[in-house]
């Protein structure tokens, strides 16, 4: 079973080079989710798909925020060349040899650099991915990664950085705004309604095709802990919790980002957009790259959930809290990190 472990360090001598396995080794084998039993959904449906040109687009993201936490995005206004280059750089990234990458790895604790996701630390089993968190300026790293032309990937990074918080704003505001909010009733928002960079990271996902699919698992189920998410996919593993029907998988839809409602606009909407729950399955032929954005608030300012979403006899559903507050109380148990700071009644 996949009972919590004690330690929460990852050491460097478990990161196996994965991509060169011909069997599944036991310490990578999972037999389901005791926290989530439920099955694929055999109900017919999809997650939402939303042009961001259309006139409904606010009403058609609320309403999906509220009833799914996740949706897609077309019209967004990132290039598809910028996409197409992110993904081809973390594919070298990810070839690059194992002694390499390990000159950059994560300390314990997710700072930038390489490693599992943060989630691992939380289960016995390893899972079936490698990751790399950008965060702040990846310039060291890269100078490490690639000694040669180092300057073409922070050059690369830095626009996709700019691009994606100026798309996170506007879907933030627009999923806001369809609750009544605008960026006045933020006081930590600027005028332009972005945050800061140190608001957000990048992380690139690598799921390499896998010996045993079905008893591997590239990310377990987990919510993210930003505001949103927007992830870029140009093939499947991604599956989604909808608690009525069960694990739904999220399509390739060409062009379109995959935007999800993450912690942090769950703590803001006062329960009102809940995050969504979701995991990454492997396959057996193709190697999975993914690109996801985390949009945050700044990691010192106090988030609670707007006093507009709040009744007048009526407490907050939560206590506010710094964003670096709450990764602490996720890396220690993400399963238990919301409830933590609930207000009791
Ligand atoms: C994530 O959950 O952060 C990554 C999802 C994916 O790679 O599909
Ligand atoms: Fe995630």
């Amino acid at each position: 079973s996949n009972a919590p472990r004690e330690s929460h360090t990852v050491h460097h001598h478990e990161l196996l080079d994965i991509t060169s396995l011909k069997d599944l080794p036991e310490s990578y084998a999972w037999k389901g989710f005791d926290r989530f039993p439920m099955k694929d959904s055999t109900a017919p449906v999809t997650i939402p798909v939303i042009d961001l040109a259309d006139p409904k687009a606010i009403e058609l993201i609320g309403h999906a925020c509220k009833t799914w936490g996740t949706f897609q995005v077309t019209n967004h206004g990132i290039q598809k060349k910028l996409l197409d280059d992110v993904e081809k750089a973390s594919r070298e990234l990810f070839a690059l040899p194992m002694e390499q990458k390990l000159k950059v790895s994560e300390t314990a604790g997710g700072l930038p650099g390489y490693g599992q996701a943060r989630i691992a630390s939380c289960f016995a089993q390893k899972m079936w991915s490698e990751g790399f968190t950008v965060y702040g300026s990846p310039l060291e790293h890269f100078r490490q990664l690639w000694p040669e032309d180092y300057s073409k990937y922070c050059d690369l990074y830095e626009e996709y950085e700019k691009q994606m918080r100026k798309l996170a704003a506007k879907l933030l505001w627009l999923s806001l705004g369809s609750l009544g909010i605008s960026k006045s009733d933020i006081d930590w928002a600027g005028q332009t309604g972005e945050f800061e960079t140190r608001s957000a990271a990048i992380r690139l996902n690598s799921y390499p095709s896998c010996p045993d699919p079905d008893r591997a698992v590239g990310l377990a189920p987990h919510t993210d802990s930003s505001i949103i998410t927007i992830l870029h996919q140009s093939t499947v593993g991604l599956k989604v919790l909808r608690e009525e029907t069960g694990w739904v998988l999220v399509p390739v839809v060409p062009d379109a980002l995959v935007v999800n409602v993450g912690d942090f606009l769950h703590i803001l909407s006062n329960g009102l957009y809940p995050s969504v729950t979701h995991q990454v399955v492997v396959n057996r032929t193709q190697h999975r790259l993914t690109v996801a954005y985390f949009y945050g608030s700044p990691p010192e300012v106090k988030v609670s959930p707007l006093s507009k979403l709040v009744g007048p006899c009526e407490t907050p559903l939560y206590r506010s809290i710094t964003w670096q507050e709450y990764l602490i109380h996720k890396s220690q148990d993400p399963y238990s990190a919301l409830s933590k700071i609930r207000s009791s009644a």
